[in-house]
C-alpha cells in the first residue's frame, strides 16, 4: 500500500496529468484490472491510469520512480504466467488507450503500431493489403501487441513463422526513470551495439513500458487447408509429429489435443466435432500458393499418420471449415479452465522428445493421483500441461501440487527442454526459475533488472525471487 500523503499526492498528479477519466480507482474496476487470465489469481491495484503518449507514460514513471511506488504495466490481460498482475498494489498503467495503427509501409512491408492494437485487428489490416503478420496467439482476438512482446507470445503458426521476437524490427520504450528510447532500426539487418530490442522482448514488462513497435511483415500466403488426425494412442500420435518433419513437410501448424481436451472444448462450444472419442488427434495446417503443393504433401502426411496408427483424417479445405478447427483448438485453453480450479504449465522440449515428456507427465500424475490435461502446439515440442484439481481437498492439492510440478518441470528440463515456451515466467512460475537457469544466471539478469530499474519499481514481484 501507498502511504497515505503519497497516495493522495499520487491521485492529484496523475488527475492532472491524465484528466479525471483516465484515472480510475473505484472496487469494481479494480477487481477487473486486478485479473489477467492466469488462475483464479486477484491482485488489487490501488489506482488504474490509462495513458494516451509516450511522454505521459514517461512522467507517470518519473513520479513513480521519484516516490518509488510499483507500476504494472497491462495490455489485454490474457496472459497466463500473471505477468500483468499488480501483485504489489500500486500504479496499473493500462495501454488500452495506445491502440493505433500508426503507418503500413507497404513498400517495406513493415508496420507501425502502438502497443494497444488487438494483435486480430493488425491481422486483419495487413491481410486486406496482402501482408501478414503470421503471430497468432489462441488469445488473438483479445490480446494486444504490446502484451505480446512483452511475453514473446508464440502460438501455432511459430512453428513454421517463429514467434513474436522474429518479427521485431525496433522498439520505442520508456524506462522506469522516464527516459524514452528507440532500440534497433528500420533495416532488416542490424548489428550496432548490444541487441537492446531482444532484451525488451519477452522481459515481462519489468525493464521498460512498450510504446511504440515496429514489425516486418511477410507476403499472405493465397491457401489455407487443415487436417484433423485421429490416433487410437496418445504416445503414438505424438511421435508421429517428428516424422513429419523428418519427411520435409512444413506444416504451418502441428498441434496435439489429447481427448479429455476436445471433450473440454466440445461442452464448452456446445457442438461436437469428427472422432472426438479418439484417444488423441493432431491438428495440421498447410498454407501456401499452389493448391497441388498441398494435395502434394497431404498424400505424404496420410502416409506418415497411418504409420503411426492413426485411424482416420479429416479434410478442411475451405476458410469456414478451417477456421471450425481452429474455434475447436484455440477454445481448449478456456474450456479447461471453465472444468476447475487448475494450473497450467507451459513446458516445451525438442520435438523428437515430445513422447518421453507425455508419458513422464502422465507418470508423475498418476504418482500425484492428479488429473492432466495436455495439448499444444506439438510442432514446437510446446505442450501445455494443465492440472486440475476437481474435487481434490484444499489440503491434499497445495500439498502436493507444488511438488508435481517441480517434478515436470525437472524432466522436462532432463529432455533439453525448458519451463516455458511462450507463456513467461511472471508471477506464478518464479519458484521454478531455478530449475531452468544456474544461479550464475539468475544473478546476471537480475543485474539487469537492477540496472535498469534500481528502485524496482516497474512490475516488481515478477520472473525472480527476492529474498
Ligand atoms: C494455447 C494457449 C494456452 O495454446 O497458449 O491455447
Ligand atoms: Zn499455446
Amino acid at each position: 500500500m501507498i502511504e497515505e500523503e503519497i497516495k493522495k499526492l499520487t491521485f492529484n498528479f496523475l488527475i492532472n496529468l491524465l484528466g479525471s477519466d483516465n484515472v480510475i480507482f473505484d472496487e469494481y474496476s479494480k477487481e477487473i484490472y486486478g485479473k489477467d487470465n492466469t488462475e483464479d489469481l486477484l491482485f488489487l491495484p490501488d489506482i488504474i491510469v490509462k495513458p494516451s503518449t509516450a511522454n505521459e507514460v514517461s512522467e507517470i514513471l518519473k513520479f513513480a520512480n521519484k516516490y518509488k511506488i510499483p507500476v504494472t504495466p497491462r495490455g489485454g490481460g490474457t496472459g497466463l504466467s500473471g505477468g500483468a498482475l499488480p501483485c504489489d498494489g500500486g500504479i496499473l498503467l493500462s495501454l488500452e488507450r495506445m491502440n493505433r495503427i500508426l503507418e503500413i509501409d507497404e513498400r517495406n512491408f513493415q508496420v507501425i503500431v502502438e502497443p494497444g492494437v488487438i494483435t486480430e485487428v493488425l491481422q486483419k489490416e495487413c491481410e486486406k493489403k496482402n501482408m501478414f503478420y503470421p503471430v497468432d496467439p489462441a488469445s488473438s482476438g483479445s490480446c494486444f501487441i504490446g502484451g505480446n512482446v512483452a511475453e514473446c507470445a508464440g502460438g501455432p503458426r511459430a512453428v513454421k513463422y517463429g514467434v513474436t521476437k522474429d518479427y521485431i524490427l525496433s522498439l520505442e520504450v520508456v524506462l522506469p526513470n522516464g527516459k524514452i528510447i528507440n532500440t534497433g532500426s528500420r533495416t532488416l539487418k542490424n548489428v550496432v551495439g548490444y541487441n537492446l530490442t531482444q532484451l525488451f522482448v519477452g522481459s515481462e514488462g519489468t525493464l521498460g513500458i512498450i510504446t511504440k513497435i515496429i514489425l516486418k511483415l511477410i507476403p499472405l500466403p493465397k491457401i489455407r487447408k487443415a487436417l484433423l488426425i485421429a490416433f487410437n494412442s496418445p504416445k503414438e500420435c505424438i511421435a508421429s509429429v517428428a516424422e513429419f518433419f523428418r519427411q520435409s513437410i512444413t506444416p504451418s501448424a502441428l498441434e496435439f489435443m489429447e481427448k479429455d481436451a476436445i471433450k473440454a472444448a466440445e461442452k464448452h462450444l456446445d457442438k461436437v466435432f469428427p472422432n472426438s472419442n479418439a484417444e488423441a488427434q493432431l491438428l495440421l495446417e498447410l498454407d501456401g500458393d499452389m493448391e497441388e503443393n498441398l494435395y502434394y504433401q497431404m498424400e505424404k502426411i496420410s502416409e506418415i499418420a497411418e504409420k503411426f496408427g492413426a485411424f482416420d483424417i479429416i479434410i478442411a479445405d475451405d476458410k469456414t471449415k478451417v477456421d471450425e478447427l481452429w474455434l475447436l483448438r484455440k477454445s481448449i485453453g478456456e474450456a479447461v479452465k471453465a472444468i476447475s480450479v487448475y494450473k497450467e504449465e507451459d513446458t516445451v522440449v525438442p520435438r523428437y522428445f515430445l513422447p518421453d515428456l507425455l508419458l513422464g507427465v502422465k507418470g508423475i500424475a498418476e504418482k500425484y493421483n492428479l488429473k492432466t490435461i495436455c495439448y499444444g502446439h506439438a510442432g514446437d515440442g510446446n505442450l501445455h500441461v494443465n492440472i486440475l484439481k476437481e474435487n481434490m481437498s484444499d489440503e491434499d492439492w497445495n500439498s502436493k501440487i507444488n511438488y508435481a510440478i517441480e517434478e515436470i518441470f525437472r524432466l522436462t528440463v532432463s529432455l533439453n527442454g525448458t519451463i516455458s515456451g511462450e507463456h513467461g515466467i511472471g508471477y506464478t512460475q518464479k519458484r521454478f526459475l531455478k530449475i531452468a537457469l544456474s544461479e550464475a544466471e539468475i544473478d546476471l539478469m537480475k543485474s539487469i533488472k537492477r540496472l535498469f530499474d534500481p528502485n524496482n519499481i516497474l512490475n516488481p514481484n515478477k520472473i525472480f525471487l527476492y529474498d
